[in-house]
């Protein structure tokens, strides 16, 4: 059977060995982060042919399992790999939406160019998300602050161990039902200073979302975990400890004075999707909004004379999570049972409400799935 999606044609070849009903519901129930996978994964392949010329085909949704990979692929090798995350969102009426994915898309591409992959066309990439989600519908939950975390990727798959950039490509989207990225209920989390280890240089990929800035940012996360916090905060230490980003999310900071400030894209921030959201909605909202230089002595002076009043961390996965304590072996920054602050939680509320369907889509952010 074929589907087609934005004109571009999927050939379904659907699973045998779907997950019982009963074991969905349970997973759905408390699905946590990045556990659990749907009976389905979309599919694309590229190559380039004796000629030099390059394209995408074979365009398919088939059951989700282990992929064939040659032991000399290049992606195993030089890590010539790419990767995006969005969410599916199950609205009241029970439609199925998506956020943004048009930015996701043109983020991919940018990614694509600094890792040399091929580029995807925005198309394909709508596409395979429509009917990976089409098929695996019964998958997207309905819970309070729940979705299906989209994880669309792109590999080298050509076999050879010298280094260029491959010529056969595979982009792939695979899907997780998620809760809160952190467990439980959202609270503030707590925030390890990476002294010692930088997410990306100046010239570097820190702008492109690929697996090799967060294998890299790994030992840090380590290193925050062994010290009893949920995530790790990279500084620049050639630019006066301008903060960064997270391991995983962009930062915002609340002020006195109700603005909002948030590290401006230097080249190597990633430029998240639901950073530029937040950036919108709080603007939608009222609140000046200013993309500059903080640096981590701002930070710990602005906490101590109430100059900042609030922090947060946001991405696909992380959505809006108040920080409550940054540390290191030296110092802390805020407090232990810092609650989660009013601005915060207001601009979650938001974002989460536009995404749920529940208030209106005034950006038109959303794309309807099913
Ligand atoms: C996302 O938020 O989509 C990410 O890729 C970040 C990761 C921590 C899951």
């Amino acid at each position: 059977m074929t589907q087609t999606a934005h004109g571009v044609e999927f050939k379904q070849r659907l699973s045998h060995r779907r997950v019982p009903d009963q074991e969905r519901a349970l997973i759905l129930a408390n699905p946590g982060f990045g556990d659990y996978f749907t009976d389905h994964t979309a599919v694309i392949d590229y190559k380039v042919d004796a000629t030099g010329t390059g394209g995408w085909a074979h365009a398919r949704i088939e059951p989700y399992g282990p992929i064939y990979l040659d032991p000399s692929a290049a992606v195993l090798h030089y890590g010539q790999e790419i990767f995006e995350g969005l969410k599916a969102y199950r609205h009241s009426d029970g439609s199925i939406w998506t956020f943004r994915p048009e930015a996701n898309a043109a983020r991919l591409n940018r990614s694509a160019r600094r890792l040399a992959l091929p580029e995807l066309p925005p198309a394909y990439f709508l596409g395979a998300i429509r009917e990976l989600v089409r098929a695996d519908r019964d998958w997207v939950p309905a819970g309070d602050g729940q979705a299906l975390y989209l994880r669309p990727f792109m590999i080298a798959t050509e076999a050879f161990l010298g280094v260029r950039p491959a010529r056969e490509f595979s982009f792939r989207v695979i899907a997780s039902p998620a809760g809160n990225y952190f467990g439980g209920e959202v609270k503030p989390i707590s925030i390890w200073i990476s002294r010692e280890y930088a997410r990306a240089g100046r010239g570097g990929t820190g702008a492109a979302k690929c697996g090799g800035n967060y294998a890299a940012s790994l030992v840090a996360q380590q290193e925050a975990e062994a010290n009893g916090c949920n995530q790790v905060l990279f500084l620049d230490p050639f630019n006066d400890n301008a903060i960064e980003e997270l391991g995983g999310m962009n930062l915002f900071f609340v002020m006195m004075d109700g603005s909002l400030a948030t590290p401006g894209l230097t080249g190597t921030i990633l430029e998240g999707v639901t950073r530029m959201s937040v950036m919108q909605v709080a603007k939608d909202m009222g609140l000046k909004v200013v993309e500059r230089q903080i640096t981590l002595d701002e930070w710990r002076d602005g906490v101590e004379s109430g100059q900042i009043t609030e922090v947060f961390a946001c991405g696909t996965a992380a959505v809006i999570t108040p920080i409550g304590l940054l540390r290191d072996t030296f110092e802390t920054i805020g407090h232990e049972n810092a609650l989660a602050g009013e601005t915060t939680m207001a601009i979650r509320e938001q974002l989460l409400s536009i995404q749920m369907g529940a208030v209106s889509d005034t950006h038109a952010w959303l794309t309807r799935l099913i």
